[in-house]
């Protein structure tokens, strides 16, 4: 209650029978929003007057500008009443007092009091912002601390009904700041606590409430919407930090190596990225690009893994306003097998000897394969049909060596041809030829084409006639393999052999020195020497037997009878004697052999033709038929011993023959020899002739004693050789003992004779038995007495031709 209401009141109490017409000032109060028939106060009480007094005065209210009256005074009670419902805010709006004026008016007495009717505030209204939703846009770069004033909030009540304070819904960036201002109303300001960050948060909603301060407390709200706008404030960042990536090497121009991404935070230009190599290589530069917008980077040119391994890139980053960064790109390169291994020729030895110990180094080689790993792994081969291997003793260095004795003479030289294989896949490899010639060393002597040689050479050759050739052979290099040809010094019969035959030093043909006489020696032998021309040489040896074939030089040599004028031949033939009967018989020889020595006995003339016979080989003078008394005492025949030689050479005699059985008729024999040129001699050969004679009749008696005893039994055998004494053999005769391919046709049949055609016998006997010593001496064949037999020998071929046969 008001003070000038308790005033008013007091001063009505006091003298309330003197106010009849003065007018009484009441004073009430009443809170808005009661009900209807609230009580505000008694006013017949406080006017002291009885209720049925009011009634009876017909007391009423009114207003002073007729509007509303809200209240009412009960007639019965004298209660003021409300009658309406009363809004402090309708009535007085935001004014702090608010009171409605009314007048009591009584009749008879009129009286009219004054009615001050206050209304009281109670808390019926919230605080109420203007708008529902605030909006701030803040940039992400406004400093802590910065204030920002929000809308006020407005409560229609008043005093502590009106809006007290402010909250704000909690949160990281922002705080509220609440301030008075000059007509006492608050209001909050929001305050940046902590700086934005649009990439973290780009709106924020915030729900401000303004409180009142009354019972019970009343609340607004409203929305604050802060959006918060971008500063470039982040630099783009790489999805890696390092990029790592394999590439292999000879990649095609244009592939992609990589993608590498940044990714800026901020908007529009401040988060467009663009990509750029920074700090490369120069080398790098010409292999890699880099996609401006795509951050592609692609192959630009040749990689090659031999010229480097590994790339490191530095890609920048940067946005529009050119915050930039940069990341690290490793690109490594893989091999690829592209690289053929290389052969390298270290060393060599070229040419290499061909006595060089097995297992010694000829080349080194190096091989190398730029690749790497797998890919240079090198294997190396050759054709296996060389004497030669590789050793690995370094790593990709190999030794050839040989695996055999080399020998020029084979093989020469050698093509060896290595192949070098690296493990890539797939594989790479390269070859290289080695040429290597084997250089000589004397290693072979000459060797001859026969160990022995046999020449035919007739005998009375010219002196230097060659006689046959002789070769050699000796595969060696030049003069390692230059043959020269010698004789081995001998002798023959005491001569030294060079005086026999002398031999071309570099054809090997063989010169007979002088002629040769058959006569004197059928064969000789030499040894020859073929010799290279080494250091030191080597030599081998060959034999040459030379054969001296027979020429018709020699006429045949009667020994029986002997040569005329030499010596008195009578023979005596008896009277008797019987047709076929031999009479004597004419031995010759003949030096030379075979043909040249088949020796055919003819009569050229005679003093009765027809009364002896001449065996034509035998020499055998038979009576051809009986003899008659006129037949001449005397009688004579002229010999002709003829050999088989072309042309032949011949030989007379004469044979005297006395047919008588008187030896008394023997000094008539005187009349008929030629003269005596020595009376000794003469002599002699008269003892000779009587006892041959002797010796001869002697014989003829025996064989007809024999024929006499033995009737039809045929003759006794002649051994001719008793016939003939040896001495009577030429002193120069020689029988030279031969060998060769003449064997057989040495062979010779031997007729010897008898007394008669049919008592004929044959003796064989082959040369072959006996060959010639070496040293090819001559041996006088004392002991042979068919060595002046008649020889049948078929030699053959030519004489002049040189011939060296095949032993
Ligand atoms: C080696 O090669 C050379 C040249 O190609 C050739 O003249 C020679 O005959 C060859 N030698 C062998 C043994 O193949
Ligand atoms: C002959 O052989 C010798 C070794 O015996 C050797 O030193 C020489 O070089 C060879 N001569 C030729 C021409 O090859
Ligand atoms: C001849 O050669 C043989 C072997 O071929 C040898 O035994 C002999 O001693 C050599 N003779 C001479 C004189 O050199």
């Amino acid at each position: 209650m008001d003070l000038n209401v308790l005033l008013s009141a007091l001063l009505l109490l006091v003298p309330v029978s003197l106010v009849r017409v003065v007018r009484a000032d009441l004073n009430y109060a009443v809170p808005e929003q009661t009900k209807r028939q609230y009580v505000i106060g008694n006013i017949a009480k406080d006017l002291g007057l009885d209720a049925k007094g009011l009634s009876h005065r017909k007391a009423r209210i009114d207003t002073e500008d007729s509007s509303k009256r809200f209240c009412d005074v009960d007639l019965t009670t004298g209660n003021l009443i409300v009658t309406e419902t009363i809004d402090r805010e309708e009535i007085c709006g935001p004014r702090t007092s608010c009171s409605l004026k009314y007048e009591l008016v009584l009749q008879n007495p009129l009286e009219v009091h004054r009615i001050s009717l206050e209304i009281q505030d109670i808390n019926d209204n919230s605080p109420q912002f203007p708008k529902e939703r605030i909006s701030f846009e803040i940039r992400e770069s406004a400093d802590k601390g910065e204030r920002f004033p929000l809308d006020e909030a407005h409560d229609l009540d008043t005093g502590r009904n009106a809006v007290q304070g402010y909250t704000l819904q909690k949160n990281e960036n922002f705080i509220l700041s609440v301030h008075e201002n000059a007509d006492g109303g608050k209001y909050a300001e929001l305050v940046l606590d902590k700086e934005l960050d649009r990439e973290q948060q780009t709106d924020i909603e915030l729900v401000l409430t303004a409180t009142d301060g009354g019972h019970p407390q009343r609340s607004g709200t409203a929305l604050v919407h802060v959006t918060v706008l971008d500063a470039n404030d982040n630099i783009p960042v790489f999805t890696q930090p390092v990029y790592r990536v394999s590439l292999a090497e000879n990649t095609p121009l244009g592939t992609e190596v990589i993608t590498v991404s940044a990714t800026d935070a901020d908007e529009g230009a401040n988060g467009d990225v663009t990509y750029e190599l920074s700090r490369v290589t120069e080398k790098a530069a010409k292999l890699f690009s880099i996609d401006k917008a795509s951050g592609k980077i692609s192959v630009r040119g040749d990689i090659d893994y031999e010229e480097e391994t590994y790339y490191e890139l530095k890609v920048q980053a940067k946005d529009g306003p050119g915050l930039a960064s940069t990341v690290k790109i490793i690109i490594d390169i893989t091999d690829v097998n592209d690289n053929a291994p290389k052969i390298i020729l270290k060393s060599l030895n070229d040419p290499v000897p061909e006595d060089t110990a097995v297992g010694a180094e000829v080349a080194i080689i190096n091989v190398q394969d730029k690749d790497s790993g797998e890919n240079r792994q090198i294997h190396c081969s050759f054709q296996n049909n060389v004497p030669f291997k590789l050793n690995s003793s370094v790593k990709n260095y190999f030794s050839l060596v040989t695996t055999n004795a080399l020998d020029r003479e084979r093989e020469a030289d050698y093509n060896i041809t290595i192949t070098a294989t690296d493990g890539g896949s797939p594989p790479l490899s390269s070859s290289m030829t080695i040429h290597l010639s084997v250089s000589d060393v004397n290693d072979n002597p000459p060797v001859f084409d026969e160990q022995s040689y046999s020449a035919y050479v007739a005998e009375n050759n010219k002196a230097g006639t060659s006689i046959c050739s002789v070769t050699a052979r000796d595969p060696d290099w030049r003069q390692n393999g230059t043959v020269l040809y010698s004789l081995l010094p001998s002798e023959v019969n005491g001569v030294p052999v060079s005086s026999f035959l002398s031999i071309n030093a570099d054809t090997g043909v063989i010169h007979a020195v002088r002629s040769f006489d058959y006569e004197q020696f059928r064969s000789l032998k030499v040894q020859v020497v073929s010799r290279d021309n080494g250091s030191p040489p080597l030599s081998s040896n060959a034999t040459v037997s030379v054969f001296i074939t027979d020429e018709n030089d020699n006429s045949p040599q009667i020994l029986y009878p002997a040569p005329e004028g030499k010596s008195l031949m009578t023979e005596m033939v008896p009277k008797a004697a019987l047709s076929g009967s031999l009479v004597s018989k004419v031995i010759a020889v003949d030096a030379d052999s075979g043909q040249n020595a088949w020796l055919s006995y003819r009569i050229v003339k005679s003093t009765d033709p027809g009364l002896f016979s001449m065996g034509v080989h035998s020499g055998e003078i038979r009576v051809q038929r009986d003899i008659s008394e006129s037949d001449s005492m005397k009688q004579n025949l002229v010999i002709s011993v003829r050999d088989n030689g072309q042309p032949p050479l011949s030989a007379t005699c004469s044979v005297y023959l006395l047919i008588s059985d008187n030896l008394a008729e023997v000094p008539e024999l005187k009349d008929m020899t030629y003269e005596e040129k020595s009376s000794k001699l003469t002599s002699y050969l008269i003892i000779a002739l009587v006892s041959v004679s002797t010796f001869f009749l002697t014989f003829i008696i025996l064989i007809l004693a024999v024929r006499f005893c033995r009737r039809r039994k045929p003759r006794l055998l002649f051994d001719g050789a008793v016939a003939i004494p040896s001495a009577y053999l030429p002193p120069n005769y020689a029988e030279v003992e031969g060998a060769g391919t003449l064997r057989s046709s040495y062979n010779y049949d031997a007729y010897l004779t008898t007394g008669s055609h049919t008592s004929d016998f044959k003796f064989i006997r082959s040369y072959n038995d006996s060959t010639l010593p070496a040293g090819g001496t001559l041996k006088m064949s004392q002991n042979d007495p068919f060595g002046a037999s008649m020889i049948a020998l078929n030699t053959a071929g030519d004489d002049d031709e040189i011939m060296c046969s095949k032993n």
